[in-house]
Parts: structure tokens; sequence; C-alpha cells
């Protein structure tokens, strides 16, 4: 294996990563894919199976061959093989098939920041070259899955892979929806319950792309409890349909704009609660700043983030909420605090692509603070008055007026958004920040004109 990873980076990395790869499907899930494929395909020839684990896809279905990538060597040797399959322990964008019928299997999710350099180049190569298409640097591993699997079938193959549903209405996914839009290829995305993956914190599908129809249909249907499916008017399941994303150049002046927040590379070390930074000796101001990265442990009718509340519901209860300064030569106390941080502590792809592990760039102070997830019709905004930076999960809004920011805060409104944005997981509902851009162009570039 270390052979067959030598380029993707460092050993760390490229186990992290492996680490993160090895989920196994349901059987009753192998089986629901393939039921698809049988409704779709009366005979099948040749199977691939990109990201293949102990070839489970081999089983539940009739084929010619099937040929399983698989890149961990002892999952190979472990697996019990029917006949007409095997498994290849190679990288599966090694390989330049394109004769396959069927692409099925459930390739792994590993999010953009733990993905090794050197594996997400390589692999953006290959479908560079082979389909002309850049990969959004933000995109999840699935995706470069998902896009190796439609360049190796053949004109009228089958796709048919479990992957998060999200990919319907991602940004970073972007690139892979309008690349199967413009091949007119037929679109069917079943949305799964949410407890299919217990360690996998996001909405499942089973999405099949059809090569063979070119009807430039896509639909949506949703797995009830009894494991029926029921066709959804949209992705988001209601008529209105999703919010659109808004091009960060196409916000007009005069409109606040919301910024994803801070991703540190681990909030582990680099955000600290109320006694670890006592502990540490570090400074309010001098080496630390306030941050929120959640808004959830706040009482849903509170809106200014002011002194009285930070201390209350962040500070004592030993919530995360310092953000160590790196805009500023550290002092001899952060630099010692940050010289004993244990490098296990900071294996995460973000860090160690840095020169420096944990110099982020620091982001500016923004006028709202607002979560990106959310249960009701709006997510959770406050506003910001002990000056927070917006990390993780909390996005910031900035350039807002005082009367806007009481809008935002306020819900823009009334505002309901849960039949337009797509589900998360466990009931969860996550707002992409162009998507609450378009919100807000609309909500006020109409007063500006
Ligand atoms: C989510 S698991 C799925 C395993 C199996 N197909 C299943 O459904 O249970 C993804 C698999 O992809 C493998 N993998 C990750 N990167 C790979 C690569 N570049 N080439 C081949 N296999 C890879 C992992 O080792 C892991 O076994």
């Amino acid at each position: 294996m270390i052979d067959l990873t030598r380029d993707w980076g460092d050993w760390t990395s490229v186990s992290l990563y492996l680490d993160r790869c090895q989920v196994d499907t349901p059987s009753e899930l192998v089986r629901a894919a393939w039921d698809h494929v049988k409704s779709l395909r009366a005979n099948v020839g040749k199977v691939l199976d990109l990201g293949a684990g102990d070839a489970r896809f081999a089983i539940g279905g009739e084929y010619d061959e099937y040929i399983g990538y698989e890149i961990d060597a002892e999952r190979c040797s472990n697996a019990r093989l029917p006949n007409h399959a095997r498994l290849v322990n190679r990288c599966a964008f090694s390989d330049d098939v394109d004769d396959a019928d069927l692409c099925i299997g459930n390739p792994p999710f590993v999010r953009n920041q733990d993905l090794p350099a050197g594996w997400r180049e390589q692999a953006s190569e290959v479908l560079r070259r082979r389909l002309g298409i850049s990969v959004s640097g933000l995109a999840n591993a699935w995706q470069y899955f998902f896009l190796q699997s439609l360049a190796s079938l053949k004109n009228d193959g089958l796709c048919v892979l479990v992957i998060p549903f999200e990919w319907v209405s991602r940004p970073s996914a972007r690139a892979l929806r309008d690349y199967i839009a413009e091949q007119q290829w037929e679109v069917n995305v079943y949305r799964l319950i949410d407890t299919t993956f217990d360690s996998v914190l996001t909405t499942s599908s089973i999405t099949i792309v059809d090569k063979g129809k070119r009807s430039g249909r896509w639909s949506y249907f949703e797995e009830t409890a009894d494991g029926a499916y029921l066709q959804m008017p949209s992705a988001s399941g209601s008529k209105a349909g999703v919010i659109e994303y808004v091009r960060r150049s196409d916000i007009p002046k005069g409109v606040p704009r919301a910024v994803r927040g801070l991703s540190p590379g681990t909030q582990k070390v680099l955000t600290l609660t109320e006694g670890e930074r006592v502990r540490s000796g570090l400074a309010i101001g001098r080496d630390v700043v306030p941050c929120i990265t959640t808004l959830r442990v706040l009482p849903g009718e509170l809106r200014d983030l002011d002194d009285v509340a930070f201390k209350r519901h962040y500070r004592t209860p030993g919530q995360k909420c310092w953000l160590i300064r790196t805009d500023a030569t550290p002092s001899a106390t952060l630099l010692a605090y940050l010289n004993a941080v244990p490098s296990a502590d900071y294996q995460t792809a973000t860090c160690l692509e840095r020169e420096t592990w944990w110099a982020f760039k620091m982001p500016p102070v923004p006028e709202v603070l607002i979560a990106q997830s959310f249960k009701g019709g709006f997510p959770k905004g406050v506003r910001n008055m002990i000056g927070a930076r917006a990390v993780g999960g909390v996005s910031g809004i900035y350039d807002a007026s005082k009367d806007q920011v009481a809008t935002i805060i306020g819900g823009l409104d009334g505002e309901d958004l849960r039949d337009r944005v797509v589900a998360h997981s466990n009931g969860l509902r996550k707002i992409e920040i162009n998507q609450l851009n378009t919100l807000l162009v609309h909500r006020f570039s109409s007063v500006v004109d």
C-alpha cells in the first residue's frame, strides 16, 4: 500500500485519508442499488466498482464480469469473491477503463481538507485529461470517484452510486452537475433515510446516471419509512425549489455579504475554552481574540451577543471561544503554547500543508454571526457586539448597516427556508453561503434600486 500511495503525500495524511475511507455499506443498501440496476438493465456485461472494499457490491447482481479497484491490500485479501468477480489492488485513478456497462459502489466520503495533496492532484489531473473538467478544490473524495466512474462507462452505460444527497445542490459539485446536464443524461436521485450510515454525518442517496437515456431529465425521490420511494417536486422537496447560488462577483455594492466561518485547520488547539486560555497564560487581546464556533448554546430569543451573553454562554460553561492571534508577532507565551502542542494534534491536511502549521489567515470581524445549520424556518443570527470572529459552522455577515443587521437577525422578515434548502442530516438543514448571499441580494438590492 505504501508503494501505491507514495505520490499522495506524507504517510500521516495518507493514513488519515485511508482511515476515513473505511465505511462498509449495509447489505440492504447494496441490494437496493442492484434492484435499481435490475429495473433499468436486463443484462449487464462489465461491472466496475471504484473503491470496492471487500467487493460487497459483487454480490446481489448478475453480470458477465465484475472488477473492483481497491487500494487497501488487506481489504482485498479478506474478500470472498463470487464467480466472474475479481479485485485489483490498484488506485481507482491509475487506469483509463472506458468499456464498463455499469459502475456501482460506495466511494469514500472524505472532506476536501482531509484529502492528501498528492491524491487530489493526481485524481484532478486524470479527470481534466479524460473529461476536461476542473474539480473544485472544495470537492469531497466521492466527487472524483463519481467523475471517474462516468468516464469509465460506455456511451450507454449506467452509473449507480451511493453518495451524499447534497451533490444535487452543493456549489463544490457545480462542475459535476453542469457536465452531466450538458450531456443530457437522465438522472434519478433517491434520498435515503438519515440513519443509513451511523458514522458519516450526511444524508445519503442512491444516485443513478443513465448515459443510455438522453432526456436531460432530473428526478428526485425520497425514501419513506417503509422503504418505498416518493417523488419530490424538486431537490429540496418544495415547489419553490432550492434557493439558487449567487456568485460573489454578482453581489451589488451596498448589499451585505456572508462569508464562511474560518477553518483554522484544527479547532482542538487553535481555539480555546476559557479554562484552556487561563491555564496556558494566554492574554485576551495580546494572544487570543473572541471567536464563536457554535450558536446552538444561545437561547432562541437572544439577538445581541454582548459581553454578558458571551460570558454566560461561552466563557463560563467552557465553550471554545478564544482564537489564537496570527495577525501579530506571537508573544513568548503564545509561542510556548504552540510549541508545546503535540504533533498528533495537528495532523490535518490544512495544517500540514502550511509552512507554519498554525498560521491561518486571520479573518475580519463580521457585524452578524449566523449559523449555517438550522432546524426551524431560518438560521439563528446574532448582532456581534464583542468583535468575535466567525469560526467553523458559524458564518459572518459583513458590510451590513445597523438597519440591515436588525433585519437579518430578525430572520429577513419571516423568510421560511424549511423547504428551500436540501436536508443535511438528522433533521438539520444547511444553507450554503452563496444561498445566504442570494437571500441578502434579494432582500437588500431592491432597497438600493
Ligand atoms: C466507503 S469505502 C466502501 C467500501 C465498499 N465498496 C463498501 O461499499 O462497503 C471506500 C473504499 O475505497 C477505497 N479507496 C480509497 N481511495 C482509493 C483509491 N484511490 N483507489 C482505490 N480504492 C480506494 C478505500 O480503501 C475503501 O475501502
